[in-house]
């Protein structure tokens, strides 16, 4: 019997726009997704999500990564801290966790790199498109700029998650990243730009983490959620949280991931401050950290 962990991610900047070849900062947090994996006669997936055997509908993700790995009899565990398709990179951590299982359980011998190349391959497969910056955070940890992958100082403030508990569908990703396809089709003068300038706060933010500037981070996430609200992926809910998490004090809060409801994520050094204001404009409030540690044998 193996067990593996993964943990979960936030986008400081940069989601959507990461989708056309723009730069993004991507960190992993806290919040992690444990896979118990053991040989058995059978397929068998137990999650809060219900058992099944290999089931593209309800486990898409898990079932995917035991096909990759050989279809091996398996029987598999989930267990998880991260709300599933809320943008926190759920489905990330369920693949590189489940991979990262089977092949400690079978001695499969495969790198960690690899498991990132066939854990972004599962997330393509599942949602039509998807950059690897969830796959890589979640196998390899820490603050990284996407497409390079080059690994930033650590933060060490506080984050505040706020989960609206609205529009949450591991499918939703892929919806909402053809919509912005289209937008972009439709208005290439308009939207082209806009991406382009979420692009330019990854370059800058660069710096900005390596000075520990939160001041300055969390100004450029407030004009990145503003940007993002443009392409169309905010919601009400998400707005409320935000600006919520901006009146208690945090230096930025920006919706995180494809957005359209989900989570949004503010920095601070108040979290519990913050935290109740998330509450009271009617999210649920999660306070965690940034972490080095990706995928792990538990
Ligand atoms: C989803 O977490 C982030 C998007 O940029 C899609 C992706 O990068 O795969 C919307």
């Amino acid at each position: 019997m193996t067990t593996c962990s993964a943990p979960g991610k936030i986008y400081l900047f940069g989601e959507h726009a990461v989708v056309y070849g723009e730069p993004a900062i991507a960190c992993a947090i806290e919040l992690r997704t444990r896979v118990c994996a053991k040989k058995s006669n059978v397929i068998k997936i137990s999650s809060n999500l219900g058992k099944t055997a290999l089931d593209f509908d309800v486990h898409p993700y898990v079932s995917a990564a035991i096909k990759k790995m050989g279809s091996p009899g398996v029987s598999i565990e989930i267990t998880s801290d991260i709300p599933v398709g809320s943008g926190l990179g759920s489905s990330a951590a369920v693949t590189i966790a489940t991979l990262a299982a089977i092949n400690i359980e079978f001695g499969l011998g495969y790198e960690n790199e690899e498991l990132a190349r066939i854990g972004h391959e599962i997330e393509k497969e599942v949602q039509g498109a998807a950059s690897p910056t969830d796959t890589f955070v979640s196998t390899f940890g820490g603050v990284v700029e996407i497409p390079s992958r080059k690994r930033l100082e650590l933060l060490d403030c506080g984050i505040v998650i706020g989960n609206t508990n609205k529009g949450a569908s591991p499918k939703k990703t892929a919806k909402l990243v053809q919509q912005v396809a289209r937008l972009k089709e439709q208005y290439p003068d308009a939207i082209n730009p806009i991406i382009k300038t979420i692009g330019s706060f990854a370059k800058q933010g660069e710096a900005l983490v390596s000075e520990k500037n939160y001041t300055s981070l969390g100004k450029l996430m407030n004009v990145n959620h503003g940007l993002l609200d443009a392409l169309g992926v905010c919601t009400v809910e998400l707005s409320a949280l935000v600006y919520a998490a901006r009146n208690a004090g945090a230096y930025g809060a920006k919706l995180t991931g494809a957005g359209g409801g989900g989570c949004m994520v503010a920095l601070s050094d108040s979290p519990q401050e913050v935290a109740k204001a998330i509450e009271r404009a009617g999210g649920q409030a999660i306070i965690t950290r940034f972490t080095q540690l990706g995928v792990l044998l538990e």
